[in-house]
Parts: C-alpha cells; structure tokens; sequence
C-alpha cells in the first residue's frame, strides 16, 4: 500500500513538499490534491515519468494527459501561440479549474498529448499542488488518480482504493473542494470549445468569451478528445440516469424501483435532499448529494456517492439528474457517461 501523508491544506510543510518534489524529480509517482479531485503527477517532461501514470492508471496511450503549472507565466513556454483570449482566460480564472488547450511547442514530450498537436494546460487552485510544482520547479503531468475509466477521486482513501498497489505516496488534504474535474476549454479551434464541462461553470466562461461551443458525442468529424469515452467515470455497478422536472423525476425513480425490485435487483438511488421523503418505504440504499439547488454541495459530493453505492454489492443505481445550470452541467455529463448513455428522459426537457 502506499504511504498516505497527512499534509495541511492551506498551510503545506515545506519539508514534506521538498521530499514529494525529489521524488517527483527523480521520475517517481505522487498523488496529490487539487480543488478539484486528487491527481496522479510526474514530471511533465520527463517521458519515461509520464509512462508510468498510464501504466498505473492502465489508461491507453491515447489519451492526453493535463500538465499542471504554479505560474501563468510558465504557460507561454510550453505552447506555441499566447492568443490574447489565453490572457485574458488565465488572468480571470487561475488559479482555478479551467484547462486550456492550445497548440504546443517541441518541449512538451508526444506522449503528454498522446500525439495531438496540442497541449491542455491548467493553474490549479490548491495551495499543496502550487507548493509541488513550485518545488519540483517542472510543469506536472496530472490525470485524475483513479484507475482507468473508474470514478475519480476526492479523496486520499479513494486513491488509496484504486492505485494504492502501484505508487509510493499520496499527500492527503482531506476531500478536494469542488469535487468534479476542470472544464477543458479548447482554444485551437476557430471557436472556443468546452471539450469537458467541470468546476468552471459554462455561464462564468460566457461571461468573458460571449457563447461558446460545447462538444458533444454528436458532433461530426474526429474525436476532439480522445479520452473523453462514452462509458467513463463509472463504477461497477450498472447504472441508470433518469432526466426531468423533479416531481416526474421522482415519480419515475418510484416507478424504476418498483419495477427493477420485482425483478430481483438490489437497487440504490442516487438523489437530492427533496427526494428522500417520496423514496421513503423502497427497497432501497440511498446516497444523498445534496439540496437540489445546491449544486456545489451535489458536485463536492458525487464520486463519494458513486463510490458507496458502488462498494454496496447492488445490482443497479439510478440515478437523478441536476439539471445543466452552473454545475449542473458538468454533473449531467459525469452521470450520463457513469451510466454509459442508459438515460430516460421525462416530462418536458429543462432546456
Ligand atoms: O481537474 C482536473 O482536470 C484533474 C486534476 C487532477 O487537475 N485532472 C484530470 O485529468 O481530470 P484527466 O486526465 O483525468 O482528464 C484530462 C482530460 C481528458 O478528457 C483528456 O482527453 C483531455 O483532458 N485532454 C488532455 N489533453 C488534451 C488535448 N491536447 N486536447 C484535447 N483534450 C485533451
Ligand atoms: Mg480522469
């Protein structure tokens, strides 16, 4: 198992950092947190380093990874234009959960950017990833720190869960506090495309950018982002994500269970605080996210949720959708790709 080291969040131990720095310099593997989930990192420029993160993760080649810098400043040396929107984007939003991608210079190794012509490109907003990187002095290479295609990880025991066989450490700051990945935002393309909705709310981007595009599996031509698979972030268990108003929503969650029941599944639902008295009486496990107005709450607690119910030996989840304001965007797209596109959509559309 790895060690897991007890870090301050706000207040990191210098001497600790200098360690997880050394090892990082000397191409190891450290988790680390972020604000948004905790993080697997090696040198962002050490190819053979970065080999290793997808080995233990088990993720293809083909997926690009982010590499994680403590400085706007240090972005113009790793991408080969600075357009003034880049600019203006960083100077607004970093640190903070908003990836950019853009076209990428010869420094940044191809196996970072699984061979795309661009590299993603992030500010995190945690002062122990700022204090790492600073003292590895290297830009770090970072996916989530789940096994491939699992739930990612909010905390240091979810990262202990999944990879704790395959790495020597993991600095634990307790649960990250946005809970849901950066929002990619793609800046190579003619118009600005949100590849990933995440921690980033779309509306505050519009506010600064006026519309943007967002990629979805509809979208003609080649896949943007190779890694954003259909059927990722998922647990084990099948699942099911019921889209609509709340009170059809409810009626149909009732409906599913009852049904799925008769049929001899261990069902457990994945729900706001509203719905938890009309669930009452079903034969059910239930994870509660959150009121359903709060969608920070829902965020910071979705792949804890996930992951209990997942952990319960259940043959099924449904789950309910948060709507596609703030949040609830980036909700809606992690829930829909856990339940690998099963979704029921009822009622009038909330769009
Ligand atoms: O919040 C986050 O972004 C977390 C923390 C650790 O920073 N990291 C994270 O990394 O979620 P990962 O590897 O799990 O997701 C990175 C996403 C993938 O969907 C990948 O395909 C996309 O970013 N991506 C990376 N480089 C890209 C590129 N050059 N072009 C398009 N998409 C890219
Ligand atoms: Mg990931």
């Amino acid at each position: 198992m790895a060690h897991i080291r007890l870090v301050d969040a706000r207040n990191p131990d210098p001497h600790l950092i200098a360690e997880t720095a050394a090892i990082i310099r000397a191409g190891g593997l450290v988790a680390f947190p972020t604000e948004t989930v905790y993080g697997l990192g090696a040198d962002g420029l050490n190819p053979a380093a970065v080999a290793r993160i997808f080995e233990a993760k088990g993720r293809p080649f083909t997926d690009p990874l982010i590499l994680h810098i403590a400085d706007p400043q240090a972005l113009p040396a790793l991408v080969l234009e600075m357009p003034p929107l880049a600019l203006e984007l960083a100077h607004r939003f970093w640190p903070g959960p908003l990836t950019l991608v853009l076209p990428k210079r010869p420094v940044v190794p191809d196996i970072v950017t699984a061979g795309l012509p661009t590299v993603a490109v992030r500010m995190p907003a945690h002062p122990v990833a700022l204090a790492l990187i600073r003292a590895a002095q290297t830009p770090i290479a970072a996916p989530s720190a789940n096994r491939f295609a699992r739930t990612s990880p909010t905390t240091a025991q979810h990262v202990q869960d999944d990879l704790g066989d395959r790495i020597d450490l993991i600095l634990d700051a307790g649960p990250t506090p946005i809970g849901v990945e950066s929002t990619v935002l793609d800046l190579s393309r003619p118009v600005p495309t949100i590849l990933r909705p995440g921690g980033l709310p779309r509306e505050a981007l519009e506010a600064v950018l006026g519309p943007v595009a967002i990629w979805t599996q509809m979208a003609e031509g080649p896949q943007p982002s190779p890694g954003l698979l259909p059927k990722h972030y998922a647990p084990q268990t099948p699942m099911i994500l019921v889209v609509g108003p709340p009170p059809q929503m409810r009626a149909a969650l009732r409906e599913l269970v009852t049904r799925y029941a008769a049929q001899g599944h261990r069902i457990g639902l994945l729900i706001a605080e509203e719905d938890r008295a009309e669930m009452a009486n079903l034969p059910v496990e239930i994870a509660v996210l959150g009121p359903e107005e709060d969608l920070e709450t829902v965020a910071r607690r979705l792949y804890e949720g996930l992951r209990k119910l997942d952990a319960r030996g259940l043959s099924l989840i449904i789950a309910r959708d948060f709507g596609a304001q703030g949040l609830g965007l980036a909700v809606r797209d992690r829930l829909m790709r856990a339940a690998g596109g099963s979704v029921i959509t009822v009622g009038e559309s909330d769009e």
